[in-house]
């Protein structure tokens, strides 16, 4: 370590998307290193419109390792954090920056704290997988600064003891998190099926039902999921699985959402079964599944698949642009916004669908004619207010360094937030 100076901050600032699981994971064989019971598969969501950014910082100043999470200091004492921690640093290799005179070796790093501040782009508490993005953005950090040499796959298994769904979140696109067979989870890992671009028609609007702090309840659901005499033992057959991982190669969309919104219906099926039950979605969760389906069987053949996790949301796959288009006409006519809320806040992220939609204003929304699958003597039903906010966004890329210094979260001087 370089003697001269103990001023000195080493930081490294990366980005990390988020994702949904279009395929659940269902429950865990161990609690601790976090293995699933069974494959899933998720859908990478562009970082442009949901992501983490998260500084890691180094300094022989520090004395002791500490995180801010979007602005406010966090106790870093629970056991995701200390697993991911003391399994990235078990890995460290020597570091050097040879301009600014400093030296790490490897075995400095067992002494060395470490600084982390960590940004999400979207509230913590929409229910939108932050801990997936959070957890990974950590990891993939902390491995470069410490110049660990592991690829994706590996970081994925450290990434997956801060949360599981986090190991997706090291590769864009289509990913699956292999529940492996080892007892310690080093075959528990997470693998790309297809890139970003393989499948870059689909459309994914999240419609963010509620933003009310929503009560911890997944790793509780997890262990009891099991009980469930519902639960399909079948699940993870290898022939499902094939004809799943066949019809993203393929881009084959009707199969793709008939697997995807049966495997969240079971998976909301099995967490009712379980006791007490659970009840993630909610009326206004089962309105826009309701809307969906009608639409995709006057079509005669899905555009939409839907899929909804720990949580009310519903996340809906168009399958082009197209339907797109117009499945946010029909959710804005069922679920126009608020009259004091600003159509910029209620349609966020990729806004072009909107404009391809027509809707420029409130009054757009107002005139929309009711969905043609509504029959004349049915009421088309309004339900004023019951989505906090619609996101347009797209499949994403996985994990970069921004190495810019306007990225960083940290002082480079003090190593505090900025
Ligand atoms: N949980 C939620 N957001 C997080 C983040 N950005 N980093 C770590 N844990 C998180």
């Amino acid at each position: 370590m370089a003697e001269e100076s103990q001023k000195w901050v080493l930081m490294v600032t990366a980005q990390t998307p988020t994702n949904i699981a279009v395929i659940k994971y269902w429950g865990k064989r161990d609690e601790n290193l976090i293995l699933a019971i069974n494959d899933s598969i998720s859908v990478t969501l562009d970082p442009a419109h949901l992501c983490t950014t998260t500084t890691v910082a180094v300094s022989p100043a520090f004395n002791q390792d500490r995180m801010w999470l979007n602005g406010k200091e966090i106790s870093l004492s629970g056991g995701r954090y200390q697993n991911c921690l003391r399994e990235i640093r078990a890995r460290a290799n020597d570091v050097e920056d040879e301009k600014r005179g400093i030296k790490i070796v490897k075995k400095d790093w067992e002494n060395l704290h470490v600084h982390i501040a960590s940004y999400n782009n979207f509230p913590t508490a929409a229910g939108l997988a932050s801990s997936a993005a959070g957890f990974a953005c950590l990891v993939y950090s902390l491995a470069k600064l410490m110049n660990v040499q592991e690829d994706n796959g590996k970081l994925s298994a450290i990434a997956r003891q801060g949360s599981g769904s986090a190991c997706r979140s090291l590769y864009g696109g289509f990913v699956k998190w292999v529940m492996g067979k080892e007892e310690n989870g080093s075959d528990s890992v997470a693998v790309q099926l297809v890139d970003e671009k393989h499948w870059d028609e689909l459309v994914i609007i999240i419609a963010v039902v509620s933003s009310r702090q929503m009560k911890q309840v997944a790793p509780q659901m997890l262990e009891t999921v099991e009980t469930s005499a519902l639960i399909d033992t079948g699940k993870g057959s290898s022939t499902k699985r094939i004809s799943y991982e066949e019809a993203i190669q393929n881009r084959d969309f009707p199969t793709f959402a008939q697997l995807t919104c049966a495997d969240s219906n079971q998976f909301h099926a099995v967490c009712m079964d379980t006791s007490p039950p659970i009840f993630y979605m909610n009326d206004t969760s089962h309105r826009v599944i309701g809307c969906v389906e009608k639409w995709n069987r006057s079509e005669g053949t899905p555009q939409v698949a839907y899929t909804s996790d720990a949580g009310p949301n519903a996340v809906l796959i168009a399958r082009n642009r197209k339907a797109a288009t117009l499945m946010l006409q029909r959710l804005l006519f069922h679920f126009p916004p608020n009259s004091d809320t600003d159509l910029n806040s209620y349609v966020i992220g990729d806004k072009s669908i909107l404009k391809d939609a027509g809707i420029q204003d409130i009054k757009d929304v107002e005139a929309l004619p009711p969905p043609p699958e509504i029959k004349d003597k049915v009421p088309a039903q309004k339900y004023k207010g019951e989505i906090s906010y619609f996101i347009c966004t797209r499949p994403g890329r996985g994990p970069v360094l921004l190495t810019d210094d306007s990225h960083a979260l940290l002082n480079p001087e003090t190593g505090l937030p900025k």
